[in-house]
């Protein structure tokens, strides 16, 4: 009897097993492996073309799809993968994709790797490796380089994950989302070298609805910048450094440009960067703006410019204009921002002359210079403050 039961049990166990595997046989996607399309995961063979076939029948297919790129380094050219597509797209990566060395190839092109108008797409695991070590070298030496090319770009998508990404020495900007909306940024390890120039980490413009979360980003430039006509943007738990910390800008590059509205950054590390949380326009007329910003719980460890407003930015203090800014910014929160700047000015709120800085709020901040005491500076900046500040808050009301 006993051993009956036994039996039953184990028929039970296997055909509720079985059915769990028919389910997900018939529901799942289609999966389709790059190497069938004659991919090659030797880092040299150029597998742009095999990519392209297997993102086309991807795309096409009347079930939700995966792409799949197993173990192994392949070498890409310009790509661009265009939708829309039927379903759903998993670009689920266990391999490394690789840029040419020889930058001229890439450097032209503006893009190395481009999801255009694509709808529900995940990107998951994998690496990206621009190799642009000898482009920054051209770059550095002042010779005729490219322009550049940013790594992985998604223009004009919805609803778009990015989750457990590497994205290593890129040209440009390594991740760049463009008249998005529903982009979530989560896990990703972006590294480039501290001096390497304008490799941004992640950059957003156009988009609505951008959350970047529990990343690491070490890089030569800024590690997120949040450009015109971006709104409901949250960025945690990331950790900053090296680079030039979170900026929202350069706005006021335009005379007619969108503004930037509904920013949060909180729970997040800054380490050796030469900014924190940062906003920046040229100093020149524009409608530009930036509002409904709130900087939360943030730990600055020497950080040159913990906290900045910068309104005459001018990058190498050359060549830039010298007008007043028409940037309007308001509504911008500091709230428990602690730690230590490197430089004694601490709190600089460098505002426009004609537009101030309005409805600025200081809230529980406390921020030591190194070597002495921290000071804060305003330039045509108000608002209030709550709770202590240190340094001393300049700000009027
Ligand atoms: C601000 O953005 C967040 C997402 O970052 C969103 O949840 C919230 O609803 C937005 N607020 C407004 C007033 O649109």
């Amino acid at each position: 009897m006993a051993s009956a039961n036994y039996t039953n049990h184990f028929v039970f166990l296997f055909q509720a097993i079985f059915s769990i595997f028919l389910f997900f046989q018939s529901s799942n996607a289609a999966t389709v492996d790059v190497l069938s399309f004659g991919a090659k995961p030797d880092g040299r063979s150029d597998s742009t073309v095999p990519f392209l076939r297997a993102w086309s029948t991807a795309c096409n297919s009347i079930q939700p799809a995966t792409i799949y790129i197993p173990r192994g380094s392949f070498l890409l050219k310009q790509v661009t993968f265009n939708g829309p597509c039927k379903k759903r797209i998993n670009f689920q990566m266990d391999g490394t994709l690789v840029a040419s060395s020889n930058y001229w190839s890439l450097g032209n092109s503006g893009h190395w790797i481009l999801f255009r108008k694509v709808d529900r797409l995940t990107i998951y695991g994998g690496t990206i490796n621009a190799q642009a070590k000898g482009y920054w070298g051209c770059r550095r030496a002042g010779r005729s380089c490219p322009a550049g090319a940013r790594s992985i770009t998604f223009s004009w998508s919805n609803n778009v994950v990015v989750r457990g990404l590497t994205s290593l020495n890129s040209q440009k900007i390594h991740i760049a989302v463009d008249h998005c909306n529903n982009v979530l940024i989560q896990d990703v390890h972006i590294r480039a070298p501290s001096g390497s120039p304008n490799t941004d980490g992640i950059n957003v413009q156009f988009s609505k609805g951008v959350t970047v979360s529990h990343c690491t980003i070490m890089t030569g430039d800024d590690c997120i910048s949040i450009s015109q006509g971006s709104t409901n943007m949250w960025i945690e738990r990331v950790a900053c450094g090296p680079g030039h910390g979170i900026s929202i800008g350069s706005l006021g590059t335009y005379v007619n440009e969108a503004g930037v509205q509904n920013v949060t950054v909180t729970n997040s590390v800054f380490t050796k960067t030469l900014n924190g949380v940062r906003i920046k326009s040229w100093a020149q007329p524009s409608n530009g703006f930036a509002r409904d910003i709130v900087f939360r719980n943030l730990i600055m460890n020497n950080v040159y410019n913990p906290i900045i407003i910068d309104q005459r930015y001018c990058p190498g203090d050359r060549g830039c204009p010298r007008r007043s800014s028409g940037v309007k910014i308001s509504g911008v929160t500091y709230d428990q921002i602690r730690g230590t700047s490197l430089s004694p000015v601490a709190i600089n709120f460098d505002c426009s002359p004609s537009n101030p800085c309005r409805t600025i709020k200081l809230k529980d901040t406390k921020l030591t210079y190194v070597k002495g005491a921290a000071t804060s500076s305003c330039r045509y900046a108000t608002g209030s403050n709550n709770g202590a500040v240190v340094p001393r808050s300049c700000l009027s009301e």
